[in-house]
């Protein structure tokens, strides 16, 4: 049977002053060798502190990971930073968060670009998707979920990226997040969270051979206390954690709860 080993992200958006940064990272990395988590573990600072955090988890499984990146080539962009020149020190992308969306008014388009260039630098990529409070409430869930899956893969290079999908399942990581549950202290009902997480693999299905090895995070106001229950879903794969990852005993806490649960 395919195997999907758990992966859970600490998005620690713009969060930590540098010696606090170096902190955490120092403790999640001595609780993650200690307590031996069998988890895929990606860390994701603010930009300045990539290189800090890198020095430090460099020798190790866990992974670094940027919150965006440029597609565009070296140029006239001030204030750019481009996923080539990332590559030198992370090894994974985050794409679509709401965050993006809603703050930078961020779009499928750049999406997709973000989605194919990653690929073609080796990166692991994780797509947020999730509806928003109002979209819930309509009953329009379904409805988003669909176009911000089939948006990535309607452009010029939609074949192109379900084919880096097809050719290597685990670099790309769906993180299912309601909006409404992002930093809110409301956790999705955990059997609405199993029903999106299936609707979705089945979504992925319509563009890729290989949705049954694709891994679903679950992301919104995880915590140690709620990880257990979201572990036991069937078509969830981790967790990607914000406020909580800024906290190394509750953010290993939580990769804890994903570590046996391999499927
Ligand atoms: P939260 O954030 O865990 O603070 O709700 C999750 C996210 O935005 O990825």
């Amino acid at each position: 049977m395919a195997e999907r080993r758990p992966i859970v992200g600490g998005n620690w958006k713009m969060n930590t002053t540098r010696a606090g940064a170096k902190q955490l990272c120092d403790s999640v990395l001595r609780g993650f060798t200690e307590r031996k988590i069998d988890t895929e573990v990606v860390l994701y600072p603010p930009y300045l502190w990539l290189t800090d955090a890198g020095d430090l988890i460099n020798a190790s499984s866990i992974k670094l990971g940027a919150q965006d990146g440029l597609t565009e080539e070296n140029g006239a962009i001030t204030g750019g930073i481009n996923l080539t020149m990332l590559s030198e020190v992370i090894d994974a992308l985050l794409i679509g968060h709401s965050e993006r969306r809603n703050i930078f008014n961020e779009t499928a388009d750049k999406f997709s670009r973000q989605l194919i260039a990653a690929s073609d630098l080796g990166l692991l990529r994780t797509y947020c998707v999730g509806e928003d409070h109002t979209q819930q409430e309509t009953g329009s869930t379904y409805e988003v979920l669909a176009e911000q899956i089939g948006s990535v893969f309607a452009g010029e290079e939609g074949e192109q990226l379900s084919h880096s999908i097809d050719s290597n399942p685990p670099s790309f990581v769906i993180a299912y997040e309601p909006v409404w549950a992002i930093g809110t202290g409301l956790v999705a009902q955990p059997n609405d969270v199993q029903d999106r997480a299936e609707f979705i693999r089945a979504e992925i299905s319509k563009y890729c051979d290989v949705s049954d090895l694709i891994r679903i995070q679950y992301g919104g106001s995880v915590n140690q206390k709620n990880a257990d229950e979201l572990a036991a879903l069937t078509d969830i794969d981790g967790a990607l954690v914000g406020g909580a990852s800024l906290n190394a005993e509750e953010f290993l806490a939580i990769c804890e709860a994903f570590s046996t649960n391999s499927r």
